[in-house]
């Protein structure tokens, strides 16, 4: 078992159809038929939604990607149609509602990886590939690779992990010609956002987007580039050779795989609820992200 502790229970907004209570987002549609993309406190990890809220993280979250959205216009269009509340909306929505284009998503996550880490390092170290594309011998955990790779997964339902899966394999599901648009957007979009995020001392080690169709028009959908998707380094620190200090998760998940959390991973309970020092600790990462990135402060 993994998933939700307790499943929140959708808002009741008039002219507002709930649609979906995701890990973080819920999504309603309005009477204009548009998605309305509520981004809550709610932390993911290890598959789990944590049963403790981190204050301020879906409003972290909204602008953050909006402001990516910005940067990103003149490469790829993206779903967001306006930041205005929805009449009779709570007023706590506000700063982490977006109005969207309802898209056709793609079920394919779109990673693209810059650097070695994760499950691409477990990989490249049993076969020296990822996502069976071959890679120099010498590569370690944090290593820049010589370019930039599209690592697809398969998106999986709540309390599932997602599977890395090789470019044929998205070539089967969706197509040769639309697999080619999304490796050729997710690369350029990458690698636009990787020279931003160096500009501000922070690497993009690797990121996800996920692309949807608007008639036959591939979009750009989701968040984008958030310590939710993406894995964020400070760049004065960054030390191949072990795990890099991050603006991500790295804090939650070290704590709950820690003694004092008095969780086991593999035990199939729920994990506990953070400390207070977890959760500032965590707000902090996040807002960190926000203004080395954008510049303005929080
Ligand atoms: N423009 C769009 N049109 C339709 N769906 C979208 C759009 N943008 C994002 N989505 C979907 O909205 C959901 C966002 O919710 P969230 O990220 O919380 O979910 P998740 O935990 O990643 O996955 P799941 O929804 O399976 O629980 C995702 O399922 C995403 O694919
Ligand atoms: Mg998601």
């Amino acid at each position: 078992m993994s998933g939700f502790v307790e499943k929140p229970e959708p808002q009741q907004v008039p002219g507002l159809v709930h649609l979906h209570t995701g890990k973080v987002r819920d999504l309603y549609r309005n009477e204009a038929g548009d998605l309305v993309m509520v981004a809550s406190d709610r932390m993911s990890a290890y598959d789990w939604v944590l049963p403790t809220p981190i204050p301020d993280k879906g409003r972290v979250l909204t602008q953050l990607s909006l402001w990516w959205f910005d940067q990103l216009s003149d490469l790829v269009p993206n779903h967001v149609l306006s930041t205005e509340l929805p009449p009779g909306a709570p007023a706590d929505w506000q700063g982490r509602t977006l109005i969207c284009k309802s898209l056709r998503m793609v079920p394919v996550e779109c990673v693209a990886r810059g650097y070695l880490t994760g499950s691409g390092l477990v990989e490249y170290n049993d076969s020296r590939t990822v996502c069976g594309l071959a890679l120099p011998e010498g590569l370690t955990d944090g290593s820049e690779l010589p370019a930039p790779i599209f690592t697809p997964a398969t998106k999986a339902e709540v309390g599932e992990h997602d599977e890395n899966v090789s470019y044929e394999e998205v070539v089967r599901q969706v197509g040769a010609e639309t697999a080619a648009e999304l490796r050729r957007m997710t690369l350029a979009v990458y690698c636009r956002a990787r020279d931003i995020a160096r500009e501000r001392g922070v690497i993009l080690a690797d990121t996800k987007f996920e692309f949807g169709f608007d008639g036959e028009t591939l979009i750009l959908g989701d968040e984008v580039l958030t310590p939710d998707s993406s894995r964020f380094w400070p760049a004065a620190e960054w030390e191949p050779g072990h795990a890099q200090p991050s603006f991500d998760k790295q804090y939650v998940r070290n704590w709950l795989t820690g003694p004092e959390s008095g969780w086991d991973r593999k035990s199939e309970q729920p994990p506990p609820a953070l400390p207070q020092q977890v959760v500032d600790a965590t707000r902090a990462k996040y807002i960190e992200a926000y203004e080395r990135l954008t510049g303005v402060s929080w």
